[in-house]
């Protein structure tokens, strides 16, 4: 089957009260380990590329990595999604490119480090809303600003910052309107990257509260949740057994996202989870067998790692067993359900 429209999935995921992982890739191997977690547990997936994902890869290699993926897993719809597009243009190169969703990241300026004015952010989130539905591509805009603070030397807001730009409930309804998009997502509290929290979460920090509210207020709304990896101690732990340096740090807990899919969230954004199980297994491969030098014998357990963290989130998640329950769409069906 082609490569789906987001919105395909999100409207069966809200039928069917689960969430789908969106999850990142920036080579062969990642979207390797997603098609077969996939496969193994009949999931359909999101596989997402940010800006420097794009670079990296380059829209030609990422492209056909995306249709041997769908021609390889024919029963398995497969949405290849833009993450966090700092403008219009940049929504509009990755739809010429083939992917059938993207997010427009308005919360924030077009530097990608700013935060916006509401104004701005519905203005380019309602040019890329209507470029993209004409075309059948499905649209994700955010309302509120994560904390990106990385390591300390921060990158993008800082946790105070970012407690300062969570998502108002008020606005997420104006946005909705004012927008016409697909998928909402929204801050209460996480951060990109693996630190996120001193300690285990409280709701005084991730405000899954906010979550319910703006579920009341818009029932029918698919709500995202970015900076959803939940950092798991195991995975720090191979790290740190072979060398690694990863400061002790928590996630957001998996039962907090299953909370957040009983109020809406449909699509979760996991990236640092995969980027730590890789790299514990190459890790553990250098450590343990420093002799070694053929790449497929480290990057066949960073595959077999990522595997089974998407596995896990995928059944967590509940959108397993539902890939050959939903009837595909392509993006030419779906400028017809746009127009209507
Ligand atoms: O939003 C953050 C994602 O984890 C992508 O990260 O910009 O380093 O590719 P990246
Ligand atoms: P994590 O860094 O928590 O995996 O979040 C990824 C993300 O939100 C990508 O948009
Ligand atoms: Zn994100």
């Amino acid at each position: 089957m082609p490569l789906v429209p987001l919105r395909v999935l999100l409207d069966h995921a809200a039928e069917n009260d689960y969430g789908v992982a969106a999850l990142n890739v920036n080579n062969m191997e990642q979207i390797q380990a997603i098609m077969s977690a996939a496969q193994e547990t009949d999931s359909p997936v999101i596989i997402q590329a940010s800006r420097g994902a794009r670079s990296y890869t380059n829209d030609a290699y990422l492209r056909h990595l995306m249709l041997a993926a769908v021609e390889l897993n024919p029963t398995i719809p497969v949405v290849m999604h833009l993450d966090h597009g700092n403008s219009p243009a940049t929504c509009f190169s990755a739809i010429e490119n083939g992917f059938t969703s993207v997010m427009m990241d308005g919360s924030l300026s077009e530097d990608g480090k700013t935060p916006s004015d509401y104004e701005y952010n519905v203005k380019v989130t309602k040019q890329v809303v209507e470029a993209a539905h004409a075309q059948g591509i499905s649209v994700e805009g955010e309302i509120g600003a994560l904390g990106g603070i990385e390591d300390g030397h921060g990158a993008g807001l800082s946790e105070e910052e970012a407690q300062e730009h969570l998502t108002d409930p008020d606005q997420a309804e104006q946005f909705v309107a004012d927008t016409g998009l697909d998928a909402l997502a929204v801050a209460i509290g996480t951060s990109h990257g693996a630190y996120k929290f001193s300690r285990k979460p409280t709701g005084e920090v991730l405000k899954m509260d906010l979550i319910e509210e703006i579920h009341r207020r818009l029932p029918n709304a698919h709500i995202v949740m970015h900076g959803s990896s939940s950092v798991p101690q195991e995975l720090q732990d191979v790290i740190n057994a072979h060398g690694g340096a990863i400061k002790q740090t928590y996630g957001v807990p998996v039962e907090e996202i299953q909370r957040g899919i009983q109020n809406g969230v449909r699509k979760i954004n996991v990236d640092t989870d995969n980027r730590l199980a890789m790299t514990g297994a190459i890790r553990k491969v250098f450590h343990t067998k420093p002799e070694e030098f053929d790449p497929r014998k480290y990057l066949s357990p960073a595959r077999d790692a990522m595997k089974e963290v998407c596995k896990a989130r995928m059944i967590a998640f509940g959108q397993a067993g539902n890939a050959g329950k939903i009837k595909p769409k392509t993006c030419k069906e779906m400028v017809a359900f746009y127009k209507a």
